[in-house]
């Protein structure tokens, strides 16, 4: 091999000057999260951020397969810089995240001036896979011999990084991965085949990254996982003397995680995103009773309020033991508010099997829904395998009655709060008026009011005057 010019990421492509990175993100939080993992890791390389496209050199898009629709406008932004490299030959464009470990090369035979691929085990790797990518264009016998593309989607590798030595840059709400992948198999789902197998982050480095976010400015953080809930399950358990956790045999569980970040000063408020209800324990609504930083409010996707979808889907559960755990959790922590996800259409949902959904979803009282029109996805066991596709008007008018009764559960449930003080953490200043503040109770719904921006990012008492289904408004309680 003749190596003629080896350009390292710390150089432009014109070697000289400080090179540009530009990140489209589509997909959930974790993605999110994943993008500034990346970023920071561009920033240690001498790299800079940009919001121009156009000015970039190296252009990476984070991308999300749950719904096919997610997909697709990932290949509409890809078409859109299909002739970008013509007048910026050493432009790098990079496809990264769940559609690139789903459909790893085939990305080339939709996006031919793609030239990397890192699946959802591999993204961390980009800058030396830029780097690889840059030192074969160079290579003159690259151009005869070799392909320029570059393909990482192998599992094999654990998704680490060493955050301290980067600037963290997500301001004041912070994401941070406590667990990624998925060891359930619901039949609808693909994200067990783009994230794979569960892997919890050791205690230390989650309470050592908390930390430093918080160091950093960070003052709210989400932690994240698929099935954030199940964090631990997986670690190896304890033997000997080793401290014992509060999981199974054991093992450390999410609540030790709340139980370890409580005490870290300057942080005001712990959310996590998203549950599981059969990884919904007596030890986390502890935890949650505990520790007075996390938010009293909790996604726990029901999905659907049909026993018989429920084993369709193979959830785990039945609305029984749903109701038990909301039971308990209540019980213990009375004052909690809940989210769900749901799926209308899904194959073989009766008008019964719908109606007990509308049912299911009063009675458990959810103030946050995600409604979701079914949507087979190749591989999964309910795209292949199972019969009675509903026709699409169905899903339509199903979401569409959904959303309607969410509303009206949502304005019930929050109309509650009329008259009471709530505690507020102030967020930022409405975009429409400089006087109003925004902020979000304890329990996880969006609060405005009257009050001066040097709030923002302290937790103060609001009383609440009006609520709507998405949203209370109040005045700042006297005495704060
Ligand atoms: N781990 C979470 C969900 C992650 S995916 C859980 O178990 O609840 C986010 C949401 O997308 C799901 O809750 C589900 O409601 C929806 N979803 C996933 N696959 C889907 C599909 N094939 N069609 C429609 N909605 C889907
Ligand atoms: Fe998908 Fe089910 Fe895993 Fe959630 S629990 S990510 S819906 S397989
Ligand atoms: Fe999408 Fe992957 Fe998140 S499929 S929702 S980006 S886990």
């Amino acid at each position: 091999m003749t190596t003629t010019r080896f350009q390292s990421a710390t150089e432009t492509a014109e070697g000289s000057g400080q090179p540009k990175l530009h990140i489209v993100t589509f997909g959930c939080q974790m993605n999110k999260y994943d993008s500034l993992l990346v970023e920071g890791k561009f920033k240690g390389q001498g790299y800079a951020t940009t919001d121009e496209m156009s000015e970039a050199d190296v252009i990476l898009f984070n991308t999300c397969s749950v719904r096919d629709h997610a997909e697709e406008r990932t290949f509409s932004w890809l078409g859109e810089l299909k002739h970008a490299k013509e007048s910026k030959p050493d432009l790098v464009i990079g496809v990264m995240g769940c559609m690139a470990q789903r459909v790893g090369e085939e990305i080339f035979a939709r996006a031919g001036h793609v030239d990397i691929v890192a699946g959802t085990r591999k993204f961390q790797h980009m800058t030396e896979l830029v780097d690889q990518l840059r030192e074969r264009r160079a290579d003159p016998d690259t151009w005869r011999n070799r392909d320029l593309r570059l393909t990482a989607t192998g599992v094999e590798d654990d998704v680490e990084f060493e955050r301290g030595a980067m600037n963290y840059t997500g301001g004041q709400h912070a994401y941070l991965a406590v667990m990624r992948g998925c060891d359930l198999n619901c039949t609808y789902c693909i994200v067990p085949t783009t994230r794979g197998r569960v892997q919890s982050k050791p205690m230390e480095e989650i309470v050592s990254e908390a930390q430093w976010m918080v160091s950093q400015g960070a003052k709210v953080i989400t932690l994240l996982g698929q099935t954030v809930n199940s964090y631990g399950e997986e670690l190896p358990k304890p033997e000997g003397d080793a401290p014992r956790g509060s999981g199974r045999q054991g093992r450390p569980s999410l609540g030790d995680v709340l139980r370890r970040l409580q005490p870290i000063e300057g942080l005001e408020r712990i959310r996590m995103i998203t549950m599981h209800p059969a990884y919904l324990t007596k030890d986390l609504a502890e935890a949650v009773r505990d520790c007075g930083k996390v938010d009293r409010f909790l996604p726990i996707p029901a999905q659907s309020g049909s026993d018989d979808v429920l084993r369709a889907m193979k959830r785990g559960y039945t609305t029984d033991l749903y109701r038990k755990r909301v039971a308990m959790l209540r019980e213990i922590v009375p004052d909690v508010e809940l989210g769900s996800d749901w799926i209308v259409g899904f194959p073989g949902e009766t008008d019964e099997d719908f109606e007990a959904t509308l049912a299911f979803a009063e009675e458990v009282g959810f103030f946050v829904n995600y409604v979701f029109k079914y949507d087979p996805r190749p591989t999964t066991h309910a795209a292949e395998e199972l019969p009675d596709a509903i026709p699409t008007v169905v899903k339509k008018e199903r979401n569409q009655r959904l959303l309607k009764k969410a509303e009206e559960i949502a304005t019930l449930r929050l109309g509650r709060y009329v008259g009471q003080s709530v505690k507020v953490f102030v967020e930022d200043v409405s975009e429409k008026n400089a006087d109003i503040l925004h902020g979000r109770s304890i329990h996880g719904v969006p609060v405005s009011f009257a009050g001066s921006p040097d709030l923002i990012g302290t937790t103060i008492p609001v009383a609440i005057q009006q609520a709507s289904a998405y949203g209370m408004h109040g005045v700042v309680a006297v005495g704060s």
